[in-house]
């Protein structure tokens, strides 16, 4: 059964923003307008008109929340034809890089939520982190926050600059996951192990150990340490992997790296 909630305009149906409609469809959010230039067929349907421009969106159609899934670089182009609808819509954008400041100058006196979501999204199991702009309204947050709730977990912080290591850890982050699974495989490989069962082992590993975090009230040390007898093999492992000039200190080298990349990029 569909659940009541205002008209909602999605920008950019490409992953991201492909990922957000199935969750709002998963929760029977509608009904919605979408605009794509060349994706729409594929998601089209009783609850989502899709129009390849903003100059083809429905006359009357009145958003409550316009949000905008385009890349970073389609910003200038793609968001000043969506000024119409600021006063009466919260704007929510999940464009990497993209500052509050620079989306107003492109809307106008407009109130905007910017948010960096994750590709786990797709699966349901993103992190969003959301920061609010001057003048969104506790409604409008909260709409925000329904939406974003439909593709994961979400978090609020009022202070923007946490956008940037907020990307480098979480948005940035399926990726760092992916190559220890990468390495996992190859090192598999290495002592012999046949390429499919070193694949499942890796793909596996990483999947499983991810689904008992999640399931676990324990802390990641703790798990760790479960699995860690003394003198054992995942001791003798971990004595390489946690010396202080080992993964410490490449993970904390990385997050920097990533969160300047971040703030190089903001704009
Ligand atoms: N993927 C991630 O890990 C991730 C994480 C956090 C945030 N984000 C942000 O999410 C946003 C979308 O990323 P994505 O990976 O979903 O990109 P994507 O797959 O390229 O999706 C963008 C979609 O917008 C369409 N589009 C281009 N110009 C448009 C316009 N003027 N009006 C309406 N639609 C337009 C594109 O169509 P065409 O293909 O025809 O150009 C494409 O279907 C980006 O800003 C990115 O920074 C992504």
């Amino acid at each position: 059964m569909s659940e009541r909630i205002p008209p909602i305009l999605l920008v950019g149906l490409g992953r991201m923003g492909g990922a957000m409609l199935s969750g709002w469809r998963e929760q029977g959010f509608a009904p919605s307008v979408a605009v794509d230039p060349v994706a729409g067929s594929a998601y089209r349907g009783a609850d989502l008109a899709v129009v390849s421009d903003a100059a083809a969106i429905p006359a009357g159609f009145a958003p409550a929340a316009v949000v905008f899934a385009v890349k970073p670089q389609t910003a200038a182009e793609a968001l000043p034809a969506y000024r119409r609808f600021a006063g009466q819509a919260v704007f929510l954008s999940i464009m990497a890089g993209r500052t509050l400041g620079g989306i107003r100058a492109l809307l106008g006196d407009a109130q905007v939520v910017r948010a960096m979501p994750n590709t786990p999204a797709a699966v349901r199991q993103g992190v969003t982190v959301a920061c609010p702009g001057p003048g969104v309204t506790a409604a409008q947050r909260a709409l925000c926050d329904r939406l974003l709730q439909a593709i994961g977990v979400v978090a609020w912080v009022d202070d923007e600059g946490l956008l940037d290591p907020v990307t480098a850890v979480s948005g940035s982050g399926p990726a760092y996951v992916f190559l220890l699974a990468e390495l996992l495989e190859e090192a598999a490989r290495a002592q012999g192990i046949p390429p499919d069962l070193a694949r499942l082992l890796a793909r596996q590993t990483v999947s499983g150990s991810g689904a008992l975090l999640a399931a676990s009230p324990e802390d990641s040390a703790a798990l760790r340490r479960a699995v860690t007898s003394p003198a054992g093999t995942t001791e003798r492992a971990l004595g390489v992997l946690m010396a202080p000039d080992a993964w410490p200190l490449a993970i904390n080298r990385a997050i920097a790296a990533a969160t300047a990349r971040s703030r190089e990029l903001a704009g």
